[in-house]
């Protein structure tokens, strides 16, 4: 698959496991200069190992650490992966902390990775930069208010952002995935594995990390002067938004 030759280097938040490993690994592997986020420096150890990858323990949403890990580089392929949903639960039983680290993660740290490196991209005139939201953005999946708003409003800053920029030579893709086998859920299941596995993977078919990682080189991969604005992508056994009553104490995943 190949590239607008004109980008060069790349930043994946979220890139330790899931779905930021897997496109880590394909951006590397088309040739670009990687750097692969995650708050955790012995996680990003596999793909570090990767030529041309550069990890970069940060947390984003610590806007300082963000502002120190960026100073200097010059990112032609921003990919927003990072996110966590952290508890699946009705609004009025979640915590006040657990909202606004949830916006802060899915919401603000994107936004504010933009502004960081958006003048660059347009000083430039190149860039695309890849945001991972959710089916849950776009149809209602019970006890996911909080992460579901974010999403959402990620996904029309990217709408938004398509206009402001339109001219500039500036990408905007949005990834819409349905459920992903990842650990994503692995908090909201109590670090249960086992039960993880046996109530969200094993009835019906997810979606790998790979094949969102294969959707997001799909968008890189087009000519420059085509963008796919967003790109939904489903399992193929789940329909997202379906006609389900909620049971009570029961929580269902996207
Ligand atoms: N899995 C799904 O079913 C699914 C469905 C739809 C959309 N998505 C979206 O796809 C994206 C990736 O999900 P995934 O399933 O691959 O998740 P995952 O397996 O839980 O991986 C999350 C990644 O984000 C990093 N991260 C978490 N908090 C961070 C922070 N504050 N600063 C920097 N990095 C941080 C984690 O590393 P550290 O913990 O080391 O920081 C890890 O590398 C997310 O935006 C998610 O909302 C997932």
């Amino acid at each position: 698959m190949s590239f607008p030759k004109t980008y060069r280097t790349a930043l994946v938040t979220g890139a330790s496991r899931g779905i930021g490993a897997g496109i880590t690994r394909n951006l590397a592997e088309a040739g670009l200069t990687v750097y692969a986020l995650a708050r955790s420096e012995a996680a990003l150890e596999t793909v570090a190992a990767l030529p041309g990858v550069r990890p970069l323990a940060c947390d984003i949403t610590r806007p300082e650490q963000m502002v120190e890990a960026l100073d200097g580089l010059e990112i032609d392929v921003l990919v927003n992966n990072a996110g966590a949903v952290g508890s699946v639960k009705p609004l009025s039983e979640q915590a006040l902390s657990e909202t606004a680290e949830t916006i802060a993660l899915n919401l603000t740290a994107p936004l504010q990775l933009m502004q960081l490196l958006l003048p660059g991209m347009i000083a430039r005139q190149r860039g695309h930069v890849i945001s991972l939201s959710s089916s849950a953005g776009h149809a209602v999946f019970p006890g996911t208010t909080v992460y579901a708003a974010a999403k959402a409003a990620l996904s029309r800053a990217h709408e938004v952002l398509r206009y402001d920029m339109a001219g500039k030579n500036i990408r905007f893709t949005e990834i819409v995935p349905g459920r992903v086998a990842t650990e994503f859920y692995l908090q909201a299941f109590g670090g249960d594995a086992d039960k993880l596995n046996e109530t969200l993977y094993s009835k019906q078919r997810a979606l790998r990390p790979e094949d969102v990682a294969e959707a997001v080189m799909m968008a890189l991969s087009m000519g420059e002067h085509a963008d796919i604005a967003r790109l939904d992508l489903s399992p193929t056994d789940q329909a997202p938004g379906g006609h389900v009553f909620p049971v009570p104490g029961e929580a269902q995943h996207s």
